[in-house]
């Protein structure tokens, strides 16, 4: 692609992002306005305006994400976040899903983790890794988080009891849209985008991400994170 058309390309999905964020936003302000004078089937009707509104707004954003990242745009707004409630808050956020899934979520920590990083590119980094391993489990199973202190990181490890990658297929993981073998357990969307932009962002924020995983019995994803960053 030529640059020019790089820019036109980027606009377009820019101007799409209006309308849509409009549509799942008037959709829910619908939902409550209306809330008891909908009958079952017509409520059913808004939520999936909804949903699918949502989907396409998230793939949108996935996409000015991509493009953000690789014209070495971000700015990074760097703040002390002390990792207890931040992740407890995101396994409460998540454990929603988990539940209409069958999945529990549990978290276990150890020490304390305070640490100076962008909390917003962090939570989308454990959004993408709680989606997936929400995505590629079956029910009665269980997702653990785990944090841990060392010296001079801090360590947050997902791991999953789900279907897990093929040897052969762990080195594609973060190559944007890559089509493993396996498949979403729940007929949910796979566009192949997330742990792209998940691999950059923890390199970002100074940190790193490791992964391991056994067919059939699961995958841990493990995060790295620097206390006290020096990469601006
Ligand atoms: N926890 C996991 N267990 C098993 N396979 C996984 C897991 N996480 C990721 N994968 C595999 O890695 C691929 C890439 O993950 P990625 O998050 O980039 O894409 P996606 O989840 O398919 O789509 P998107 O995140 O864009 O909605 C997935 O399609 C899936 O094959
Ligand atoms: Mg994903």
């Amino acid at each position: 692609m030529t640059t020019e058309q790089k820019k036109v390309f980027t606009n377009v999905i820019h101007d799409l992002k209006s309308p849509l964020a409009i549509i799942t936003g008037l959709s829910e302000v619908f939902l409550r306005m209306m809330a008891n004078d909908l009958n079952d089937k017509q409520r059913a009707v808004i939520h999936k305006i909804s949903r699918h509104a949502r989907f396409a707004l998230d793939l949108i954003e996935d996409l000015l994400d991509i493009e953000q990242l690789s014209s070495g745009q971000v700015l990074l707004s760097r703040a002390i976040l002390d990792l207890r409630p931040f992740l407890d808050d995101i396994v409460q956020t998540h454990s929603i899903a988990g539940a209409e899934k069958g999945i529990r979520i549990d978290l276990k920590m150890e020490g304390d983790c305070i640490i100076e990083t962008d909390e917003r590119r962090l939570r989308e980094i454990l959004n993408n890794l709680l989606s997936n391993a929400l995505k590629y489990s079956h029910a009665q199973t269980s997702i653990l988080i785990s944090m841990l202190e060392e010296e001079n990181n801090c360590i947050i490890i997902v791991k999953d009891q789900g279907i897990g990658i093929k040897e052969d297929e762990i080195d594609k993981l973060f190559t944007p849209f890559a089509q493993l073998t396996n498949h979403p357990t729940g007929n949910e969307k796979s566009t192949g985008l997330g742990l792209s932009i998940v691999k950059t962002l923890i390199e970002l924020l100074g940190g790193e991400i490791a992964v391991s995983s056994v067919e059939s019995e699961g995958t841990t994803f493990t995060l790295k994170l620097p206390k006290n960053n020096e990469t601006k």
